[in-house]
């Protein structure tokens, strides 16, 4: 299986800064097992979440994979997600749970407050995985994609909770994502 975790130990965005905040858009929202000093909802403008990517160690296995999510360029989009203020020293078993084709990337994130307005605006960091690393998968019909999610199991257990997570998550931070909900109701015929 390819792996990110070298790579990403090179990509030092924030070098010498004593906390960074990292911006989750896929189970990084509802999975935080990780120390965090403050968490707050925000977006990055220009991504639109996609559940594209392969989940060969998580959610599916090399045999079976499952699908997860990743971020496609979408010029005017709103991406809504969860961001934490963290040390450094937490990046380490980061780069370890993301290493299945996500590279950090530096990007620039708005904060939102209690009525859904942007606030404040920070750099932050993002695990992408682009259409270029091996376990990226694409675009499928939905239905396909909502079978693949129903039948694949992986070390993290059942891609279907994922999506589930992901989709509650969402609802619970009053973010739109007609992607991530019409896949979830596919989800509800397997
Ligand atoms: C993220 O959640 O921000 C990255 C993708 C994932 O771990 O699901």
């Amino acid at each position: 299986m390819f792996d990110t975790t070298a790579l990403n130990q090179q990509r030092n965005f924030f070098e010498g800064h004593a906390a960074i905040w990292l911006f989750g858009y896929g189970s990084l929202i509802w999975k935080a097992d990780f120390d965090f000093l403050e968490r707050r909802p925000a977006y990055i403008l220009g991504w639109e979440r996609r559940f594209w990517q392969a989940s060969h160690d998580h959610r599916g296995t090399p045999e079976a994979p499952g699908r997860v999510a990743t971020l496609i360029r979408a010029k005017d989009s709103i991406c809504h997600g969860m961001a934490y203020r963290i040390t450094p020293e937490v990046l380490a078993p980061l780069d370890v749970r993301e290493k299945n084709g996500y590279l950090r990337e530096k990007v620039p994130l708005t904060f939102v407050d209690d009525n859904g307005n942007g606030v404040e605006q920070s750099e932050g960091l993002i695990y992408l995985a682009s259409d270029d690393n091996p376990a990226f998968l694409g675009e499928a019909p939905l239905a396909e994609m909502a079978q693949q999610i129903a039948s694949a199991h992986g070390p993290s257990g059942p891609n279907r909770d994922y999506l589930v997570n992901l989709a509650r998550a969402l609802q619970e931070l009053g973010a739109e994502d007609t992607h991530i909900f019409a896949l979830e109701q596919q989800l509800r015929h397997f």
